[in-house]
């Protein structure tokens, strides 16, 4: 069995390492400019057109991340690129989950416990305590109920916030009000007070959350973006933040990444910004996953996280 690898910024070689230990029967090598020699699987970021053109033969490629939007979109710019035959395979969970809790549990007790109006008071030595906010109020709603959705969905649980999510198929979880569809958008954003998008990047969520969108949720609302940059108007998030429609945001995705120097979300007093980790690929958990998928397709079962190509995610 032949594996193929590519990266753009990471070093070879701990996948490498870890995927042979994990796969004994494969030879697994990095992937360079005029390597058209056989392989079986494809394991790759932003890969190069080149690298997977014509290789009808290929059993899968693996996405070394959880979103699938960078290398669909690679897919459209370059038809061919991919044969439609090849099964597109993302990463679930693979530690990103628990990341993804942490940093909407720090978000959202940061705004409930008013620790960034007293770090803007501390800034001007104000003593001043200000009334708490009401737990059974706080709602938060999350947009996408998928792995990291519902995961951060349960992370938040033992608050005692509402809870809520929206996306396109009902769900059934316990503790937490589903909305499904665009007819049940506007109800889910009413009454949502902390708002946290985790939903794939895809024809149907680019610009989604915009002026007309954000207007709906109540106003002094909280945002939290740990999904894709592209789904936000940033001009209308940063007046809806003047208007104090929103009273924050902590974002970690941009429209572009890094975060040009001289952009006003810098520098608002009421944004918080982290630089695209969230949830990072943690690389022992992504080859066990990927490893036991390869498995599982060698023995003819059918591997997690297949990805729907038309669908977007
Ligand atoms: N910033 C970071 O560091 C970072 C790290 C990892 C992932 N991410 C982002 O997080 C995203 C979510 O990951 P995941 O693993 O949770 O994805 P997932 O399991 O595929 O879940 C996606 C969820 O979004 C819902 N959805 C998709 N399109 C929708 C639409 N048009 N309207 C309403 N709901 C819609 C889906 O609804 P159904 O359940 O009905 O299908 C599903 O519940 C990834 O795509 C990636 O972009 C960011």
């Amino acid at each position: 069995m032949e594996i193929i690898w590519y990266h753009p910024s990471q070093s070879a070689t701990a996948w490498i390492r870890g995927l042979q230990q994990r796969l004994p029967q494969a030879r697994v090598r990095a992937w360079q400019p005029g390597d058209e020699g056989p392989a079986d699987y494809a394991l790759v970021r932003s890969p190069p057109a080149e690298m997977l053109r014509g290789r009808a033969t290929l059993r899968g490629v693996f996405a070394l991340g959880a979103g699938v939007d960078e290398i669909l979109k690679q897919l459209e710019q370059h038809p061919g690129m991919l044969p439609d035959s090849v099964p597109l395979y993302r990463l679930e969970d693979t530690g990103m989950a628990r990341q993804m809790q942490e940093y909407a549990v720090h978000s959202v007790l940061t705004w409930f416990r008013r620790f960034d109006d007293y770090q803007l008071q501390q800034q001007q030595a104000c003593w001043q305590p200000l009334p708490p906010y009401a737990r059974e109020t706080f709602t938060v709603g999350i947009l996408g109920a998928g792995v990291l959705g519902q995961s951060v969905a349960e992370g938040l649980k033992p608050w005692g916030f509402p809870l809520r999510v929206w996306s396109r198929s009902p769900k059934t979880i316990d503790g937490v009000t589903s909305f499904a569809g665009r007819d049940a958008l506007q109800p889910f954003l009413q009454g949502t007070q902390v708002l946290i998008n985790l939903l794939p990047s895809t024809p149907e969520t680019i610009n989604l959350i915009d002026q007309h969108f954000l207007a709906q949720l109540p106003h002094g609302a909280f945002f939290l973006n740990i999904a894709r940059g592209a789904q936000v108007v940033e001009a209308d998030l940063l007046a809806a933040l003047e208007s104090g429609q929103l009273k924050a945001a902590a974002l970690d995705v941009f429209q572009v990444e890094p975060l040009p120097e001289a952009h006003p979300l810098w520098s608002h007093p009421r944004v918080t910004i982290t630089p695209h980790n969230a949830a990072v690929t943690l690389i022992d958990e992504a080859i066990d996953y990927i490893a036991r998928a390869i498995t599982q397709d060698q023995a003819g079962e059918t591997p997690q996280g297949r990805v729907d190509r038309q669908r977007g995610y």
